[in-house]
């Protein structure tokens, strides 16, 4: 009986489905359901094209330009609770809009942000299952597509465990893939590898991959709340299909309708500098829903840090202990000599002695003996200077969860605005607190932990604190909607250069910034300019080391090298103590992944610009056109470049030329970089000229 009604079902269905004969046999258009619906990108660049495939099965197809670029991949959903999302539709309305704002960020790489799209709208049902809906939704801009899944409010779905979701992105020409490993043990910090897209295993997104016919696709996900992560997996030839977090006590996902999923994203261009230029991340984001967040500040910091990571001085107690009153008392004179806001201090809070990795006990009001909050919060403030959070849970979320509203109280009490986060764990092993309260283990960035890290810092807006998110769930843009979430690590950052095996290559930072940095800000910590690791060399030149505040954005960066070794440097360090974190634009010129990069980007504040460019294991010189400054003005280039004879091994890595240059917006400059190396400019903005 129960095979019967199946097959009925599935007759049904056929009959909504339309083979392909279906289109030669009918009379009368009007009279044929709709099954395929296409929209174009403003510019008529893009063209998506959704249909409904025999069985009811649906998928979607990209055209560029008049070719396939991705061709048709299947969308839908298998469930848990309920038959599968992935067949059985037909379309049941389609509408389209355009749309063409610009919104004002309160921070970030540039101030307004044009979103100028088409949107496409596709409403489905299944005839033959209750009339079960869903919509998939498009928005084609000129340089890429998001799409998302809607579940409506409906009586045969009020709750929906999705086991699978079957979306996938067939890449239609043979392309490279710059990857890394998505679903690993070590979170989100491993190198990345440039291979053929069909040698992918399965990657982390930002995954960015270039045709052979020279089309560069970034693919990521957009607005992450209250779903799975998404890793890409390969599962043939040119096919990846996304990939949902487990979770370790049911399905992936399980959220009550009505809901949307994240967008899946594409960032489409025809160079790697345009995939850093877009800003669909951003656009396809809810607005700022904090209201006024000027409470939010960008800022350069200096910290009890790179001490540590070096092995002179400890988290836990004892006598090298670093988070004492008195190195804390004297980071802060130095914060205030050289112009930074904030102190961080990691290891100020009790638990980091014995076993704290994976393990969390942390307290985070009790701090250790010698660390005398009231005083030191106090010595900093007559100065202007504001104590940086510290929250090392060691992936223990519930242990941090109940302590919360207690922190934050504590931070507010203390005048610390901000709070760098820390979730050292193996992936799979953070505890998470079940609604009874008993712990379990699971993934960050499982649906559960997405929870915990946006909770986080929802909490933390309540007391006007910003977030710092280490070892953090990816960045997918939601510091449009929550602006205090300022920045995050999320890769291999410079603490790598102290004690990874292997420290972080040559080629490193020319692959962040066309891959990670596609998602947002990075809290990198640049600016060691000793150039050592403990007891491994950092492969980089001095000048690369200054390029980096421009060339891996953050709104908060860090000034991480020892003061003692910055009293060393004092020509190089004047780039650190003047470049900006907050900026009025910012443009990618040029670079390829994993080779060079170049960024210029407008201070906020003042109308100088500053450039950051890098490069790879190899020399190059680089023509730079300044047609992005002010033809009214001449500008005093400060050129902090590398020395004729540097290189990224032993003292060459030291040497360093930093000279003066007039210039206007019709010179082009000759970027020229050593193997692994780097070039600074600030370009001081001299007064307008006056009309004759
Ligand atoms: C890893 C973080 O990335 C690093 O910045 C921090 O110092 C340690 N965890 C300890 O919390
Ligand atoms: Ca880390």
């Amino acid at each position: 009986m129960r095979i019967h009604l199946l097959t009925i079902a599935a007759t049904a269905a056929a009959l909504f489905a339309f083979p392909a004969w279906a289109d030669d046999a009918a009379p009368a258009a009007q009279t044929m359901p709709q099954t395929t619906a296409t929209a174009d990108s403003p510019d008529h660049s893009l063209r998506v094209t959704f249909k409904v495939e025999a069985g009811g099965k649906i998928d979607y197809e990209v055209d560029r330009n008049g070719a396939v670029l991705i061709s048709p991949s299947p969308l839908g959903f298998l469930l848990a609770n309920a038959r599968q999302m992935d067949s059985h539709f037909a379309i049941e309305s389609v509408e389209t809009a355009s749309a063409d704002d610009t919104w004002e960020q309160p921070w970030g790489e540039r101030r307004f942000v044009r979103d100028h799209y088409n949107k496409l709208r596709v409403h489905l049902v299944q005839p033959a299952w209750n009339n079960r809906r869903m919509t998939v939704v498009f928005r084609i801009f000129d340089d890429g597509i998001g799409f998302r899944y809607e579940f409506p409010d409906q009586p045969d779905l009020k709750n929906v465990k999705i086991l699978s979701e079957q979306t996938e992105f067939d890449v239609a020409d043979t392309a490279t893939a710059w990857w890394n490993l998505g679903g690993d043990w070590d979170q989100l910090e491993y190198l990345y590898s440039k291979t053929p897209l069909n040698q992918v295993s399965q990657a982390n997104t930002p995954l960015t991959i270039k045709t052979d016919k020279g089309t560069y696709i970034a693919f990521h996900e957009a607005a992450l709340v209250d779903y799975a992560s998404m890793w890409l997996r390969r599962v043939d030839g040119q096919r990846l299909k996304a990939q949902l977090v487990p979770s370790s006590v049911g399905p992936a996902v399980d959220r009550d309708a009505p809901f949307a999923t994240p967008w899946r994203t594409m960032i489409i261009t025809d160079s790697a500098a345009g995939l850093y230029n877009s800003n669909i991340e951003l656009n396809l984001n809810e607005p700022n829903k904090l209201g006024d967040v000027s409470w939010v500040k960008p800022y350069k910091y200096v910290g009890i840090w790179w001490e540590m990571h070096m092995g002179l001085a400890t988290w836990e107690a004892g006598p090298t202990h670093g988070a004492n009153t008195k190195n804390v008392e004297n980071y802060m004179d130095f914060a205030a000599k050289n112009g930074f806001r904030g102190v961080l201090v990691e290891g100020w809070n009790t638990g980091w002695d014995g076993e704290w990795y994976g393990n969390g006990q942390f307290s985070f009001t009790q701090s250790y003996p010698d660390f005398d909050m009231a005083a030191i919060s106090a010595y900093g403030l007559k100065k202007g200077i504001h104590l940086i959070g510290h929250a090392e849970t060691g992936g223990n979320m519930a242990n941090y969860e109940k302590q919360w509203d207690a922190s934050f109280a504590q931070d507010d009490k203390y005048g610390i605005d901000s709070v760098k986060t820390g979730y050292v764990t193996d992936a799979g092993t953070d505890q998470i607190a079940g609604p009874d309260g008993s712990i379990h283990f699971g993934y960050s960035d499982s649906q559960e932990g997405v929870r915990h890290y946006l909770a986080n810092v929802e909490t933390a807006a309540k007391y006007h604190v910003a977030i710092d998110t280490h070892e953090p769930i990816k960045d997918t843009g939601l510091r449009r909607t929550y602006p205090n979430w300022v920045s995050r690590e999320g890769a291999r950052g410079q603490e790598y250069n102290a004690w990874g095996s292997p420290p972080n290559p040559p080629n490193h930072v020319a692959n962040l910034v066309f891959t990670r940095m596609l998602s947002g800000p990075m809290d990198y910590t640049p600016g060691v300019l000793s150039l050592q690791g403990h007891n491994q060399p950092i492969e980089e030149t001095q000048a690369k080391e200054l390029a980096e505040y421009v060339v891996l954005y953050s709104p908060i960066q860090m000034a991480a090298d020892l003061p003692e070794n910055y009293a060393k440097y004092p020509k190089p360090f004047q780039f650190i103590k003047d470049v900006p974190t907050d900026w009025d634009e910012s443009i990618a010129l040029n670079g390829e992944p994993g080779e060079f990069a170049t960024i210029v980007r407008k201070d906020r504040h003042s109308d100088d610009w500053y450039l950051g460019s890098v490069t790879n294991e190899d020399a190059r010189s680089v023509p730079v056109p300044l047609t992005f400054l002010d033809p009214a003005r001449t500008y005093v280039a400060q050129i902090y470049r590398d020395g004729d004879h540097a290189d990224d091994h032993g003292d060459a890595r030291f040497d360093i030329a930093i000279e003066q240059q007039t210039v206007t917006s019709a010179d082009t400059l000759t970027v020229k970089m050593a193997p692994g190396g780097g070039q600074a400019i600030r370009f001081v903005a001299q007064p307008a000229r006056k009309k004759q």
